[in-house]
């Protein structure tokens, strides 16, 4: 393969860099994450990358949510617990980041003034950031100490890169690479064939997936998934790869099966503990 593409994320890999639940530890020692998600006409957003992240190492995680969210999802993420109007909170500076081991926000968020004003404090805090969906704008990214990671599609990374959907499309790899050393940042550019880069220039291509990924709220599971298995892993990197691995490999045992059609983004999240200890 060409190197532009990059290094094909590979079984082996995945095998070597999942980690172990020790035997002894509690849930202090994963660490609590937060998922700020699901605006007024989008809870399912919530719902859905909740499920990934709960599914996927964390020791506690809160999702930072509106007060009808939190009403209509929490029977359905009962594991979890609730910030109610998460964004204002972080935006003004009265709900403490200063706890969380990892934290994502965007699935189901409207991209506005307020989600601005919150990604700021956000992006303040000393804890690995994953950015998605409503999260992703074109903006200045102030050096930070912890990771910050951006999980485009083809059309959010135009928008925030400027680089126009044919060149993305022709050169997926070196437009990602670009991108994440100029900005000191990780680009997970989504697709059919998902291409990660990361800020010192290392990129990596996803060997796993197919079509049934094809429809609406398969990214938000990934965005849980990632930010759960930040909470299990040392190395955030692998946290990375390992999350858009077992996301596309949860996509292609289902489709042993069963039509790709008929995937839901929610049997993912149901799939992946088998997936999962298939790599273990
Ligand atoms: N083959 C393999 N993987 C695929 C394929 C395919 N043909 N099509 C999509 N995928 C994968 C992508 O790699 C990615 O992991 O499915 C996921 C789709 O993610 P998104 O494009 O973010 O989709 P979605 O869940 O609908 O996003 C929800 O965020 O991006 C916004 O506008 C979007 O509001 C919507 C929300
Ligand atoms: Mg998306």
């Amino acid at each position: 393969q060409n190197s532009q593409d990059g290094i094909a994320w590979a079984q082996e890999m995945v095998r070597r860099t999942l980690p172990e639940r020790a035997q002894d530890s509690h849930k202090g020692v994963f660490g609590t994450a937060l998922l700020v998600a699901g605006g007024p006409d989008m809870p399912g957003a919530a719902l859905i990358s909740g499920l990934g992240a709960l599914t996927s190492g964390v020791g506690k995680l809160e999702i930072g949510t509106y007060r009808e969210t939190i009403r209509s999802i929490a029977h359905a993420a009962a594991e979890a617990t609730y910030v109610p109007d998460a964004l204002i909170h972080i935006a003004n500076g009265t709900h403490s980041l200063t706890s969380y081991k990892a934290i994502a926000c965007g699935p189901g968020v409207v991209p506005d003034a307020l989600t601005e004003a919150a990604i700021d404090s956000l992006l303040k805090s000393s804890a690995p950031l994953i950015l998605d969906a409503g999260a992703l704008s074109e903006r200045s990214y102030a050096k930070r100490s912890a990771p910050l990671i951006l999980t485009p599609h083809a059309g959010e990374f135009s928008r925030i890169s400027g680089y126009s959907t044919g060149q993305i499309a022709e050169s997926p790899g070196p437009c990602a690479s670009a991108f994440a050393t100029e900005h000191h940042l990780t680009v997970v550019l989504k697709g059919p064939r998902t291409t990660i880069a990361f800020p010192d220039g290392e990129l990596y291509r996803n060997p796993t997936g197919n079509a049934a990924l094809a429809k609406g709220g398969t990214g938000d599971m990934l965005t849980g998934m990632m930010l759960g298995m930040l909470c299990c892993h040392e190395n955030w990197r692998h946290a990375v790869l390992n999350a858009v691995y077992l996301h596309g490999a949860c996509a292609d045992e289902f489709i042993k099966t069963r039509s790709p059609h008929t995937m839901l983004a929610r049997d993912i999240a149901r799939l992946l503990p088998e997936v999962w200890k298939r790599f273990e």
